[in-house]
């Protein structure tokens, strides 16, 4: 599938738009249409279901080494800003950026990637060719080398018959491996040697608090959803009489300023978490880690993605911070990858004690194999913690600690992104339906994710057709998300009920004023069969699993 027809069926059809869009766009943020905003609600609903109100804290799940419970937060975006200084995020949530002093754009330095080429280099008004040797680059895309051959035929000053007569060596790299800039042609410039050392730069939003706007009002924009639940933790344990292990899920919105966001809405600057904290007993976290881990990439693939394009990446043990018994991304072949290549859709990661004891503590630091307290020169604490105290007692262990975090944090947007991919397909419209076109867009979703669950159409326009039909819609909209549509013939219709994915259309024809059944026919399947009017509800209550 070809990216550009994903994104221009969710912009034709109302899925997703590009955010102030009358005004040219901002770049990295996105709006959910009509069919959108039904689509991300139904996968965060599904999320919050299956994970959070929907889990039985009676029953051990498969794979599980106890029971446990399950509760939810829904926390601000704004908080206290010592929270991010103790969590990290104030001095160390940055990624490294370069800047061009042509193009005067700014990029990600680990997304500029290119290759050395040797070409002959066209002087301007008549001036001699000469050999030149550069490193050019481009923005790592599904097709690189071809952005690379665009960016030499425009350097070199060349036809694109005579691209042949480049010589490229060495595999696609990332200028981050470079020692010099000085050969480097940047991702827009038009000369070598524009592009600036790394720097540092925060990925988070700053905002002010109140009318003063001093330097004590500076607020952040939350990066993540998962502070709002360590800094709550003793009020959940307070509040719900909860007992280790247990779990605090949320739903809500972060913010990171993303030097290039891009690939639709994979790499936005405002976007959605479902973020899980899960509190156990230090030595039962390895298990619940293992238990997470998978627990979450089933989910995946009971909703959809059950393709060879999802896989679990288990980070090396190199990788791992010496707190962590492991970490593991959930990853999805995005068709806007290079071949081959998977993006994050899902981090697991095992947190240790680290979060529960900066909020009490204040900024902790890896020693050795130590955690300790960052202090200044005059050995005060660089940032104070809370103060308060974020110990678990056990009474059946007769134990005081601090519990071990398990983190399985997902973003809703680029889930929705990877059930939207996994679900277009195209084939051949059977030859009923053909009407003017013979190819079949479809979307595949699974039926809880859906936006439309079901398409109510009159056959015709007489003979109390219409009626009907808008009878049997108004019945169907109580229970589910239905549409009616008399427009056009009756192929068309389908057609267009498939491309946003709706799972059953149900028509009223002839034998309907005579017997009383209707039409049901499966997106998928095509199959048509008949029911009888009020059996209808049921029937497709049943098939959609809900
Ligand atoms: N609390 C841990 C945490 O935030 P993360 O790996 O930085 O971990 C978790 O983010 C998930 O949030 C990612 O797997 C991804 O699905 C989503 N996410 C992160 N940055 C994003 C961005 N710029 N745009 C869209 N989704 C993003």
């Amino acid at each position: 599938m070809q990216m550009e027809e994903l994104v221009a069926l969710c912009k034709r059809r109302g899925f997703l738009f590009q955010s102030s869009e009358i005004y040219g766009g901002l770049n990295g943020f996105w709006d959910y249409g009509p069919l959108g905003v039904l689509l991300k609600r139904n996968v965060k609903d599904a999320w919050w279901t299956d994970m959070v109100v929907g889990h039985n804290e009676m029953k051990v799940m498969p794979g599980a080494p106890s029971t446990y419970e399950m509760t939810g937060l829904d926390c601000t975006i704004i908080m206290h800003p010592q929270i991010w200084k103790c969590s990290g995020h104030y001095d160390l949530f940055h990624d490294f950026m370069v800047d061009c002093r042509e193009s005067k754009r700014r990029y990600r330095f680990d997304h500029v990637k290119g290759r050395w080429v040797k070409g002959m280099k066209h002087g301007e008004n008549g001036a001699s060719a000469q050999e030149l040797t550069v490193f050019i680059t481009t923005i790592e895309t599904e097709n690189t080398q071809e952005a690379l051959d665009q960016a030499a035929q425009k350097f070199f000053g060349l036809r694109k018959k005579n691209l042949d007569s480049l010589e490229w060596t060495g595999d696609l790299t990332s200028i981050s491996s470079l020692s010099d800039f000085s050969l480097v042609v940047g991702p827009d410039a038009k000369q070598p040697g524009t592009l600036t050392s790394p720097r540092e730069f925060n990925l988070m939003f700053k905002t002010t608090i109140g009318a003063l706007g001093g330097e004590d009002d500076i607020s952040f924009l939350r990066p993540e959803t998962a502070q709002g639940i360590f800094v709550n933790f003793k009020n959940v344990l307070d509040s719900s009489r909860v007992k280790l292990p247990f779990g605090i899920g949320q739903i809500g919105k972060s913010f990171r300023n993303e030097i290039t966001p891009r690939n639709f809405t994979f790499r936005s600057r405002e976007f959605e978490q479902m973020e899980i904290e899960f509190f156990c007993h230090p030595n039962e976290s390895p298990l619940w880690y293992q238990y997470w881990r998978d627990r979450r990439f089933r989910w995946y693939t009971e909703m959809g993605l059950n393709g060879d394009r999802l896989r679990l990446r288990e980070h090396d043990p190199e990788e791992l911070a010496h707190y962590s018994c492991g970490t593991a991304d959930i990853e999805y072949a995005f068709p806007f990858l290079p071949e081959g290549e998977y993006g994050e859709l899902e981090g697991i990661a095992h947190r240790g004690n680290f979060d529960l004891r900066s909020h009490m503590e204040g900024k902790l630091v890896r020693e050795g194999n130590e955690l300790l307290l960052e202090k200044e020169a005059n050995g005060q604490p660089k940032y104070r913690g809370s103060g308060k105290d974020l110990t678990y007692f056990d009474d059946q262990r007769k134990e005081r600690f601090i519990p071990h975090v398990i983190e399985p944090s997902s973003g809703a947007d680029r889930a929705t992104l990877a059930f939207l991919c996994e679900a277009y397909q195209v084939d051949q419209a059977p030859t009923s339906e053909q009407g003017q076109e013979a190819k079949r867009v479809y979307l595949k979703l699974h039926p809880r994710l859906a936006p439309i669950k079901a398409a109510v159409f009159p056959l015709v326009k007489k003979d109390g057709m219409p009626e009907i039909a808008a009878e049997i819609y108004g019945e169907l909209k109580k229970e589910m998300t239905a549409q009616y549509d008399e427009k056009g013939a009756v192929g068309r219709r389908y057609r267009r009920q498939d491309e946003i994915g709706t799972p059953f259309c149900v028509t009223i024809d002839g034998q309907t004023l005579q017997d009383g059944t209707v039409t049901i026919r499966d997106r998928d399947t095509l199959e048509q069969w008949r029911v009888k009017r009020e059996e209808l509800v049921d029937e497709l209550k049943q098939r959609l699993n809900c």
